[in-house]
């Protein structure tokens, strides 16, 4: 085992149980808008705090990105933190939400976790050792035709430019899958791609938090993860598209019309 996934799963598993204690009181918590629809609570703060104490513990030389607190240190060993993927389902008590971290080596993800603290659910995976849920191996989906996928994405919710070029995505999968799905926790969604419950997945306007563990998973769950036109860069652009290696193709098929010059000309955001 990767030795940086042991460390990691504690601090999954020990921001799962902040989260958990505190979605009993939800009534309790300060929630503050960072900006339109973008909410964070002192639940988020403390995850990250907790997380980012037990990573430094171990790698006090590594460099840190995180959702809250940002970027820190200088290494070529950037962990990539989200410590509550999912607030806005957390606080209105709906049990779709979970914890991300990453581990990325000069541009290249090593070792990523997703726990989703409401089941209990452990996603891990480090570069060549393949992909698991609570230890069990697992892969994405075998369906090889989208009109019988199911897919999930994410609505655009702060930030609305890119608006019509996404409903135009969305009619489009929407006509030739079996369903799409908007859970609300894009590194879930992407755990479920890896875990193939979903067939494939895309949204536009993610951050790296939001998509590296899960990227890492489905990677070594034998799927593929690009930007929307397939290419690497989805790190950087926050355009994310993912799949068992059939769905991925089609996909990019049925949405690549809708494309617009601004989606294809956002610029790339260093994170190193
Ligand atoms: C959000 C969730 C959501 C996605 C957003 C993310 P947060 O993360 O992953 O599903 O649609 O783009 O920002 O703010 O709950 O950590
Ligand atoms: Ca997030
Ligand atoms: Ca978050």
């Amino acid at each position: 085992m990767h030795p940086a996934l042991n460390i990691a799963i504690k601090a999954s598993r020990k921001a799962g149980d902040i989260i958990n204690r505190s979605s009993e009181r939800l009534d309790l918590l300060t929630i503050r808008h960072k900006s339109l629809n973008d909410l964070v609570s002192e639940v988020d703060k403390a995850a990250e705090d907790a997380i980012i104490d037990i990573l430094r513990g171990s790698f006090p030389d590594h460099a840190i990105l995180a959702e809250e607190s940002g970027k820190s240190g200088n290494s070529e060993f950037v962990w990539i933190i989200d410590p509550l993927d999912g607030t806005t389902n957390f606080l209105h008590g709906l049990p779709i939400y979970c914890v991300s971290i990453a581990l990325m080596q000069k541009n290249t993800l090593q070792v990523g976790v997703i726990y989703d603290p409401t089941r209990n659910d452990l996603y891990t995976a480090s570069r060549g050792e393949g992909a698991f849920l609570n230890d069990r191996r697992i892969r994405v989906s075998k369906r090889d035709k989208l009109i019988d996928g199911l897919i999930g994405t994410g609505f655009p919710f702060k930030m609305f430019e890119h608006d019509t070029a996404y409903l135009a995505m969305l009619k489009d999968i929407m006509k030739n899958s079996a369903g799409v799905r908007r859970p609300g926790a894009a590194a879930l969604d992407l755990a479920s791609v890896a875990a193939g419950r979903l067939d494939g997945f895309w949204e536009i306007g993610l951050s790296p938090w939001d998509m590296a563990a899960g990227a890492l998973l489905i990677q070594e769950a034998g799927g593929l993860v690009g930007d929307l036109l397939g290419d690497n860069g989805f790190l950087q652009s926050g355009q994310i598209l993912a799949g068992n290696p059939k769905i991925f193709a089609q996909i990019i098929t049925i949405i690549n019309p809708h494309i617009s010059p601004q989606l294809r000309a956002i610029s790339k955001k260093l994170i190193q």
